[in-house]
């Protein structure tokens, strides 16, 4: 049975360098926690304030305000497809996405998990993350990926071709 203790204890190292990265990334996040919260009033506040490194989440943000005056969300609106692009390109989303998903194997290799679902895969880019990991691991854990728009169908089909040995066990 997973407990507390037991993840913790076989996270440690994972927990100091994730939080490592964070402190010294986000070292600013007192700034941009007083802009947000401007953002979210509606209170003007310039671009030039605001530390490079929450750039998109500004972006992201003025995006989904808008959305919301408007009363609806779109995951298919263009602006996010676009910011989207833009956040898979920064490196902290490659460190956040091997980081979850190593988290995620040892989590599974010590409960016995059988399946790993990911829901809402979009581009699959962390599911490109996640294939890529068990790959170099050996691991083999079935990984069913869905997405409410159809283009999921597209990007796995990509993923299937850059695995092969992957498509072979689970497909
Ligand atoms: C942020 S994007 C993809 C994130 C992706 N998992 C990653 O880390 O790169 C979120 C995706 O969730 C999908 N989505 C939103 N609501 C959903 C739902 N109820 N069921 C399945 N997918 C959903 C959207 O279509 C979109 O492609």
């Amino acid at each position: 049975m997973l407990t507390k203790e037991l993840i913790k204890e076989n996270l440690a190292d994972l927990e100091e360098k994730y939080v490592g990265h964070l402190v010294k990334r986000f070292s600013e996040w007192e700034v941009w926690a007083t802009a947000s919260q401007k953002i979210a009033n509606r209170e003007e506040v310039k671009e030039h304030e605001i530390p490079m490194v929450f750039h998109v989440e500004l972006k992201m943000m003025r995006v989904i305000l808008e959305m919301e005056d408007l009363g609806k969300f779109d995951w298919n609106d263009p602006r996010l497809s676009q910011l989207f692009r833009e956040v898979t390109k920064d490196p902290f989303y490659t460190f956040f996405g091997e980081m979850i998903t190593e988290i995620s194997l040892r989590l599974a290799n010590l409960a016995g998990v059988k399946t790993f679902l990911e829901i809402g895969a979009g581009r699959a880019h962390l599911t490109d993350i996640m294939l890529k990991q068990m790959s170099d691991k050996d691991q083999s854990i079935p990984l069913v990926a869905t997405d409410a728009q159809s283009v999921i169908l597209e990007n796995i089909g990509t993923l299937k071709d850059a695995y092969p040995q992957v498509n072979r066990k689970y497909c």
